[in-house]
């Protein structure tokens, strides 16, 4: 008989996150075994008609429902994935802690750092774990360029610089959903995009010292959107209506090191799908990442300091959580792979009584760069976070 552990799972909101979270629940054990617990689809909640019960013919939940409230009272349910839009987080998040539900929970972490503080002083109330969808840091290039810097490989670090551009919000007739509003989905580019690239700035270079940030706001209006929607849906023809936040951020960031950086991320940058990656330079050496090219890290290493050479590591066996995935180097993974990661850093979180991965302590770090950033843009000026 299996020794493992059943753990009850539900997800709220089942748009994009919410169903690539039920894939990595579903597909977890394939690539860590060594798990002892094992996820079992209870129940998933959205409030759009139809679509819990859609995702529950599909994956096979056991309930579909349309109040995630129904989630936070059924004891059959151990762990919560949220998935939800920015302005249910905190809410939802406070709620499910407060339910003893350990919670995986969608990057930001709410509309500010008061949101994500709320969730993480809830779940250590509460005494559960919480992991967040950072998930870029799973990439085992992302891992074997933390193992080089901290092992002293570039020297020391001097500067570095993060970017992620996207195109998703370009199109003029993306329809106007919760993104773009303030009460729902807080800020704009500075919460979709920047919170993973804070989130890599401190994974890789330690903790931010100071920052100062410019934003701004290229497409001014969207039409509303005439149906549900999920992800990134048009609305050609639709009224128009404002966009409330920004969708371009550039900052300068000074580390706690005393290395440099520069932060850029933009949605409505065209010819641009998700170029998300760094370059981190040191005394020494350097490092290069691109996500589309998610199994090669650029480094070039020595102590040649002018005209040294540069390589590229196809990254294998050894390089993070790479060999639960593939047997030797340079064969490709891709986006979903790094949420089973996390996946698995959440439930051994909560078969260990012992947090992995990024958690909620990593996103309140992250909502308080990302407020000093709006702060810094609106007010001018170098913003120093505590
Ligand atoms: N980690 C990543 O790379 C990544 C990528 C995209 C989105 N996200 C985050 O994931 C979250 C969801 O984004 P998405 O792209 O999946 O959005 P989405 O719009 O595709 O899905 C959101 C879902 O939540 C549902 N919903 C809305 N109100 C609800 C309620 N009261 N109760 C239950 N369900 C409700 C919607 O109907 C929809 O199905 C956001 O916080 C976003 O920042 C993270």
């Amino acid at each position: 008989m299996e020794k493992r552990r059943r753990l009850g799972v539900a997800v709220v909101g089942f748009g994009w996150m919410g169903r690539v979270h039920t894939q990595a629940y579903a597909r977890v054990l394939h690539h860590f075994p060594q798990l002892t617990v094992r996820p079992e689809l209870v129940a998933v909640a959205d409030e759009v008609p139809g679509r819990a019960q859609q995702a529950a013919d599909q994956f096979g939940f056991a309930s579909a429902l349309d109040d995630w409230r129904e989630v936070a009272a059924d004891p059959r349910v151990d762990v919560v994935s949220i998935a939800a839009p920015n302005f249910l987080h905190a809410e939802i998040g406070v709620a499910m802690a407060g339910a003893g539900k350990h919670i995986w929970i969608e990057k930001p972490v709410g509309l500010s750092a008061a949101d994500a503080r709320a969730v993480a002083d809830a779940a250590a109330g509460a005494g559960v774990q919480g992991t967040v969808g950072f998930n870029y840091r799973n990439a085992p290039a992302v891992a074997a360029a933390r193992e080089l810097i901290a092992s002293g490989a570039l020297g020391t670090v001097t500067h570095a610089r993060i970017r992620l551009f996207s195109d998703y919000a370009a199109h003029p007739d993306g329809a106007l959903t919760w993104r773009y509003e303030r009460e729902r989905g807080g800020s704009g580019v500075l919460g979709d995009l920047a919170s993973h690239g804070v989130d890599l700035a401190r994974h890789l270079l330690g903790e931010i010292d100071s920052l100062v940030a410019d934003t701004a706001v290229f497409l001014a209006e969207r039409p509303r959107p005439t149906g549900a929607t999920a992800g990134h849906t048009r609305a050609a023809g639709g009224e128009s209506g404002p966009v409330e936040n920004e969708d371009y951020v550039s900052c300068l960031l000074r580390f706690v090191s005393g290395a440099r950086g520069v932060l850029e991320a933009c949605r409505v940058s065209v010819g641009e799908q998700n170029n998300y990656g760094f370059e981190i330079h040191g005394t020494e050496g350097a490092v290069f990442w691109d996500f589309r090219r998610m199994g090669e890290l650029g480094l070039s290493l020595g102590t040649a300091y002018q005209d040294q050479p540069v390589s590229t590591l196809y990254v294998g066996p050894g390089h993070g959580e790479y060999a639960a995935f593939q047997p030797g180097a340079a064969n490709s993974m891709g986006y979903d792979d790094l949420k089973v990661v996390e996946a698995y850093a959440f439930l051994r979180s909560v078969a260990e009584g012992t947090p992995y991965g990024a958690t909620l302590r990593d996103a309140v770090r992250s909502a308080e760069a990302l407020d000093a950033m709006a702060g810094s843009a609106e007010q001018g000026g170098w913003v120093r976070l505590s």
